[in-house]
């Protein structure tokens, strides 16, 4: 079964945790990505957003949130107030899974599976331990469900603070955080009123500014 539990250092930081998930072979994805595109941010932020998957800058460069999706994503947290919280930044699934394309043109990506999102969450599960943030936010259906379980909707809950619940198996001991679910900025991207979908997700996220104070 596909699992990156095995690559977990069992100790040490988040710059330990990023070195071994550099090496993560818990499921297929590994071979064909780049590399390994971990979190990044610092490791006390108070504000932890997770995205799906890293896409194809990301991939190349190593970084999450460095291509379109990602100035969307900076854009809406600078108008929510929150561009200098200095948040930690992090994917659902730390590799990118993509069809290929013709040389020179952008891969297409494609949505990670169940299991493969059920492999990398260790690594999602000890970041959030580590950094142990005031207020989550889950960027789309895949961070929900990756992170919530399987039957995550958007719809249903987004903008609305909760208490952060207890992580399965091992983790507990940090205060718990709360939490908040919104779109991704892909979902913006693609949307047919581009406008409105950038002002809900800045709305959503003006709710976690304000529970940050
Ligand atoms: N989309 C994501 O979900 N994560 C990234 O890092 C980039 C695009």
């Amino acid at each position: 079964e596909y699992d990156a539990g095995p690559y977990l250092p069992g100790r040490g930081g988040l710059r330990n945790l990023k070195r071994a998930a550099s090496g993560c072979r818990g499921c297929p994805l590994f071979r064909d990505a780049t590399q390994t595109v971990f979190g990044s941010g610092p490791a006390r932020a108070r504000l932890m957003l997770v995205g799906e998957q890293p896409g194809d800058q990301e991939d190349l460069r190593g970084e999450p949130f460095v291509g379109p999706a990602g100035r969307l994503l900076r854009r809406a947290l600078d108008e929510a107030g929150l561009g200098d919280e200095g948040a930690y930044l992090t994917n659902a699934v730390k590799h990118f899974k993509f069809t290929p394309a013709p040389r020179g043109k952008r891969r297409i990506h494609k949505a990670p599976s169940l299991r493969e999102m059920t492999a990398c969450r260790p690594w999602l599960l000890e970041e959030l331990r580590l950094v142990a943030p005031d207020v989550l936010v889950l960027l789309g259906a895949t961070a929900g469900r990756a992170l919530l379980g399987s039957s995550f909707k958007v719809g249903e809950s987004r903008g609305q603070l909760v208490t952060m619940p207890p992580p399965a198996g091992p983790g507990e001991g940090a205060a718990p955080g709360q939490l908040l679910a919104t779109v991704h900025p892909s979902a913006v991207l693609r949307s047919r009123d581009r406008e409105a979908a950038f002002a809900g997700l800045v709305a959503d996220l003006s709710v976690a500014a304000a529970a940050l104070g």
